[in-house]
């Protein structure tokens, strides 16, 4: 029998540090999951359009994946062994995510996160480069680890003293909010082109690696066009960085076209670094750099304790088997279509609704308080998304300042899940006005 919520809410508040914070004035408790469903302790079911943090890719509890991994256990396999000892499933893994990615990334190194595939990128480029700065960007987020975190653009992410260790941040590709005053359709990329003002005017003029989200997860699904990443790549490396593209959230197909968004866009990156949807749920992440990266790694012992263990890598394995069986990237982007043609309808009868944005099943609506002025609507924001979980729906939420939905249910989602989020966002949007006009 589950514990009450009472009971974990004041084990929470006695144990845990004081930064775990929880969603929903009346939060859920998570218990059981199966596809696209997730159910609490009382037995009431949830179409889970959040999957963790953008986690789930193939479904939760997918059965073939259950399957691999009651077998493992049945036959003793091996829990725990490092890179110092042979096990198939980490060279497997390896094989297969390096088939799938874009021309030149041929070698893989696996964590047990996103932060520390971050890292990993981080030091391969400094060490290729003999430089130190790395450049980010403003709206960004890329980990909770120390160099991660210190490229990260939000203030609510950062704490007191949180070393800002060699880092610089470029202005952000944020066309609904464009830095420049510009809008899409006249703008000259200003956006890329202040990536070399930064590096001209805030480094000795070279710098060890850009790194950026094909879209910008934390930020608020912030989609920039496949210019603005063509511009940057032409930048960094003419200035001598490794330009790092962070899927931690887009990868594994989630944005409908490849397997990497990276790819998708024709981006010229040098590492590419996953984790989430990778292990559909297990905790594993994913360095993939070009040759020259690896190569000058040569003669240093990088090591990785649980990185690539044989039951996460065994159960990516199985994931990626499933995104390509079941044609999930296909499936991502048809209903990824289907949903931003329903949420543009939205948007017309919602005032609150400034922007729909997004790719695939990575989709933002970023909700401000009046369409002209763009102000912030965070409190309705978190008004709508309660609503929606008492009508069996949990979205996610972010931007700077907590004002996005965030929908990015499992690869899996049918058309009929589609027409209740569309359903149940339309109600909750009309009920969310009226009890905040009281
Ligand atoms: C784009 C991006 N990069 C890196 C990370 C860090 O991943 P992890 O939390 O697995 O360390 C996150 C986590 O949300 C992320 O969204």
């Amino acid at each position: 029998m589950p514990q009450s919520n009472e009971t974990i809410l004041e084990k929470r508040k006695k144990h845990l540090i004081a930064s775990a914070v929880h969603y929903y004035k009346t939060p859920v408790q998570l218990v059981k999951a199966k596809g696209q469903y997730v159910y609490d302790q009382e037995g009431r079911t949830f179409l889970d359009c959040i999957g963790g943090i953008v986690c789930i890719s193939a479904g939760h509890n997918h059965p073939k994946i259950k399957q691999k991994l009651l077998s493992m256990i049945e036959n003793d396999e091996i829990q725990h062994t490092t890179l110092l000892f042979l096990n198939e499933h980490v060279t497997n893994l390896a094989e297969d995510l390096l088939k799938e990615a874009p021309n030149g990334i041929d070698r893989a190194f696996f964590t047990n996160s996103g932060s520390e595939a971050n890292e990993l990128a981080f030091m391969a480029s400094r060490n290729a480069t003999g430089e130190t700065v790395v450049l980010n960007l403003r709206h960004s987020y890329h980990g909770g680890t120390a160099a991660a975190l210190s490229s990260c653009g939000h203030h609510t992410w950062r704490f007191k003293g949180q070393p800002m260790a060699s880092v610089t941040s470029a202005m952000e590709p944020y066309c609904y909010r464009c830095p420049f005053g510009k809008k899409p359709d006249s703008c000259s990329l200003e956006c890329a082109k202040n990536i070399e003002t930064t590096i001209q005017t805030s480094t000795h003029g070279k710098i060890a690696a850009f790194i950026a989200e094909p879209v910008m997860g934390v930020g608020g699904f912030i989609a920039p066009p496949k210019e603005y990443f063509h511009e940057a790549a032409k930048i960094v490396h003419n200035y001598g960085g490794k330009y790092i593209s962070d899927e931690v959230q887009t990868g594994v197909g989630r944005c409908g076209g490849e397997y990497f968004l990276t790819k998708e866009l024709g981006i010229d990156a040098d590492v590419i670094t996953m984790a989430k949807g990778l292990g559909n749920g297990a905790a594993i992440g994913a360095a993939l750099m070009k040759t020259e990266l690896s190569t000058p790694l040569t003669g240093k012992l990088f090591f990785n304790t649980f990185g690539g263990d044989p039951f996460q890598t065994a159960q990516a394995k199985v994931t990626l088997e499933i995104i390509r069986e079941e044609k999930l990237i296909q499936n991502a982007r048809t209903m990824g279509n289907y949903l931003m043609e329903g949420l543009k309808t939205l948007q017309r009868k919602h005032a609150w609704i400034g922007d729909v944005r997004g790719r695939g099943l990575m989709m933002g609506i970023e909700l401000v308080k009046d369409p002209t002025t763009k102000e912030h609507a965070t409190q309705e924001c978190a008004e709508v998304m309660e609503i929606a979980k008492n009508k069996g729906i949990l979205f996610g939420k972010g931007g700077l300042f907590g004002n996005v939905l965030r929908i990015a249910p499992p690869l899996s989602i049918t058309k009929e899940n589609c027409d209740e989020i569309l359903k149940v966002l339309d109600e909750s949007f009309f009920e969310a006005k009226s009890k905040m006009k009281v």
